[in-house]
């Protein structure tokens, strides 16, 4: 069993870097953490780097995720490979763009690329927007899942991932007692389907549709709130077609024992109590 301790970082390719380092900046909210030739790097929390956009394909996308120990990265190259995933054991130069210590990179059964990671890095430093949007922390990613029972099967029994609620078919997975860590959603592609940033508060979301709308940045969904999670939520879109999330007030599962995972209806009351509807195809029934 691979143990993922934390979501640690994105890394997303981009024909703009420009653009997309504005975006994460002026209008997410992010830190500038650094610069190399063909990257910026971007702070959310106490973290060194969340977010690294390159200059590549935007279709270029990898999801890091924390493992305790290199003698633990070992074990989970070996269990990968005797699944039959290829597994590549990053170098230390790529280990040194991502600021990690060591790392091991593969495919998930849909082909979304999923690193693991040692001993990311912290920054040192109290991170501070460039805009106060309330960001506390990076806290999640939706996955493109083209089978979602053999990706539920694959987060679940090859790693530590439990399900924690699902809407329609579609899983939303912790690794610790944040409600969910990971979402996979229905689709025909591969690649990150959301990011989400948590804030402090519900007038954060509100304040940042304000900002955002006024800037003409696309809203896709809410404000709303979730009925799993009871997070209150703004999705947006982003560079390349990238959605976004802020939330706030994201339940935690303290008790595992007694928690029992819930079935919630793949249509917009499943994702949203207020009413809300999505404009974002992986959350709409094909009906819809
Ligand atoms: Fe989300």
């Amino acid at each position: 069993m691979i143990s993922l301790r934390d979501v640690s970082y994105v890394r997303m390719g981009t024909r703009d870097l420009e653009g997309a380092e504005f975006f994460a900046r002026d209008y997410l909210g992010l830190e500038v953490a650094e610069r190399r030739r063909g990257a910026a790097y971007f702070r959310s929390d106490a973290r060194a780097h969340t977010l690294c956009y390159f200059d590549g394909d935007p279709t270029d996308h990898a999801v890091g995720f924390e493992v305790a120990s290199e003698s633990e990265l070992e074990e989970a190259a070996a269990s990968l490979e005797a699944l039959g995933h290829a597994v590549h054991l990053g170098t230390p130069e790529e280990a040194a763009l991502r600021q990690v210590r060591a790392f091991i990179g593969f495919d998930d059964p849909t082909g979304n690329r999923i690193e693991l990671a040692v001993r990311p890095e912290m920054s040192g430093q109290r991170y501070h927007g460039t805009r106060d949007a309330g960001i506390t922390g990076f806290s999640h990613v939706g996955l493109c899942s083209t089978d979602l029972a053999r990706d539920e099967a694959f987060w679940t029994k090859v790693c530590n991932a439990r399900v924690s609620d699902r809407i329609g078919d579609a899983p939303l997975l912790r690794i610790d007692e944040v409600h969910h860590t990971i979402a996979l959603f229905p689709a025909q592609r591969q690649g990150i389907q959301h990011i989400n940033h948590q804030v402090e508060t519900a007038d954060d979301i509100q304040r940042s549709f304000n900002f955002l709308r006024q800037r003409n940045v696309r809203m896709v969904f809410g404000p709303g709130r979730h009925p799993t999670s009871t997070a209150k939520f703004l999705y947006f879109e982003g560079p390349d077609g990238m959605v976004f999330e802020y939330s706030s007030g994201v339940a935690e599962i303290a008790d595992e024992l007694l928690w029992r995972e819930r079935q919630f209806p793949a249509e917009p009351k499943g994702f949203c109590k207020w009413g809300a509807k999505p404009d974002i195809a992986e959350f709409r029934d094909d009906d819809d």
